[in-house]
Formats: C-alpha cells, structure tokens, sequence
C-alpha cells in the first residue's frame, strides 16, 4: 500500500524557466516569487517522495489542437521537453514509474474514466518548470506518472469530473502494492488570460476562494461549469482545473503547509500551495 503525502501545487509560466536559466532568484521582480520555494523544498525534502504524480495541462508541444484528449496518462520510461518557442533551455530527461501509470490507468478506466494512454510523451513547462523549482539540483531521486487534463481546447472537463478523476487516482496510488511515497505536484493557475479583449485579467478574490476551499473544501468548486471558471479566473486560469484533481488525488483531510501568492508574474497571479495530508 503506498502513502499519498500531499501536495505540491504551483504556477507554471514559461518566464519562471528563464529567470531560473538566467539565475535572477534574487532580483527585485523575481524574489517575492521564488521565496515561497525554499520552505516547501525542506517540507518536500524531509518526506522523502519516490514517486511524483504531475497533474498540468500540455500547451501544445505532445499534443495540439488537431488531438486533444481530455483526460490523458503518461506511461513511458522517460519523458522529455522539447523547445516550445518560449527562449528556455529545455531540461534534463524525466524517469517515469511505468508500474504505477498502469495501475492508475487500470484504476481509472475501471471507475469510467475514459483515458487517453500515453506509452510515449513529450512533457512542456507546465511539467518541467515546477520540477525545476522543487529540485534546482536535479529529479534523480523521483520518478513522475505525468497526468494532463485539457484546460485549453473548449469543451472542458467540469471541475467535478476533475475532482472526481482525482479521487480515482487517488485510490489507485493508494492500493499500488509496493510501499512507496508519493507526492502530487499540480501545476497552472492561478487567475490569468493570455489572449483577447480580457489580456492581463487577474481576479485576486476568486485565486483566494479557491486556495482557501482547496484546503478542506474542494466540493465548493464543484458547483462551477468549466464556462464559470473561465469567466472567474480567466482563460487560461481553467488550469485551476489541474489543483482541483490534484486535491482529488490527496483525498481526506489536509492541512496547508504554506501559501505564497504573488500578482504578477508575466502575464499571471502566481501561488504556491503546499497541503499535507492527515
Ligand atoms: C504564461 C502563463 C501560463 O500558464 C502559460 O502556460 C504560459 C505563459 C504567462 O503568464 O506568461
Ligand atoms: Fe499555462
């Protein structure tokens, strides 16, 4: 029986890759941001993960508009990054936990979840940037399953089917024979859009509603239809669909660790949330 420790969750823009390239952790823009990073890599570090589950969004780079599943698992051996067109070096390959993608695949489908299976797949920065902030020094002790859910092509899972494929996972991880740990690292959000007449949108009172239910509370998110998450948190804030699978995935009762929002970071209300679970 493995033992699900929390959660990890974080904002993954492609900008925080370059800053980390450049080694501007300390610079005046950049500081309030990477603070938050040192106490959750000594909560990280003290616990001990063998296994990582990465639930993002893929922007493009494994799959495009043209195929976009809306529930997708990795299980490959390794997963790499390729270079998206945003200036970032790409990162070290990924080791992936085969053995545990199969039995969250076998759980999932099981409890009708309709799955795309990805025996090969290229991870972009919504995977790579919040591994990179978690283990500046490299993943050689972790494996990851990576897990993307659709946050970009309309129509979009609801947040309760979010929540509820989470809960899948979750009893998935925790019926995998071996005893290993394993982490949830979530990534996106939080409020932000990209694009059109609502470029810049950032909505501090909902980003903190969420963080706040989160905790405890997930199935007030539930209420949402993925057009309201939108419409609250901006379009590409719907990436707070991840962090509400993520939360499914730590099931019970958590308790947050830390906290650390900072508007903006590029274009985005950045945070970071670390929920450990009792
Ligand atoms: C930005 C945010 C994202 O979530 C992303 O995937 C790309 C860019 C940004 O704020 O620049
Ligand atoms: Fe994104």
């Amino acid at each position: 029986m493995s033992n699900i420790i929390g959660s990890i969750s974080a904002s993954h823009i492609p900008a925080i890759g370059g800053a980390i390239a450049k080694g501007l952790q300390h610079d005046e823009y950049w500081k309030p941001f990477f603070d938050g990073f040192p106490p959750a890599r000594a909560w990280l570090n003290a616990r001990k993960p063998d296994i990582v589950v990465v639930v993002y969004n893929d922007h493009g780079l494994n799959f495009f508009l043209d195929k976009m599943p809306t529930f997708a698992i990795g299980a490959a051996p390794v997963y790499t990054s390729e270079d998206e067109g945003w200036g970032i070096p790409t990162v070290a390959p990924v080791p992936g936990a085969p053995d545990l993608s199969w039995a969250i695949i076998e759980q999932v489908v099981a409890d009708e979840f309709d799955v795309t299976t990805c025996q090969e797949m290229l991870v972009d920065h919504a995977c790579t940037v919040p591994l990179q902030l978690l283990w500046p020094e490299g993943w050689e002790s972790i494996r990851i399953v990576p897990i993307a859910i659709n946050t970009v092509q309309h129509p979009l899972p609801s947040p309760k089917r979010c929540l509820a494929f989470g809960q899948s996972i979750g009893k998935a991880i925790r019926a995998f024979g071996p005893e290993l740990n394993v982490l949830v690292v979530s990534t996106g959000g939080l409020s932000h859009q990209l694009e059109g007449e609502r470029a810049g949108f950032i909505n501090p009172e909902f980003d903190d509603l969420c963080l706040n239910a989160l905790i405890n509370k997930p199935e007030l998110l539930s209420k949402y239809s993925s057009h309201e998450i939108v419409e609250l948190a901006g379009s590409q804030g719907a990436e707070i669909l991840n962090w509400i699978a993520g939360r499914g995935i730590v099931g019970g009762e958590a308790r947050e660790v830390l906290r650390n929002y900072h508007i903006p970071i590029s274009n985005t209300a950045s945070a970071l949330q670390v929920l450990e679970a009792v």
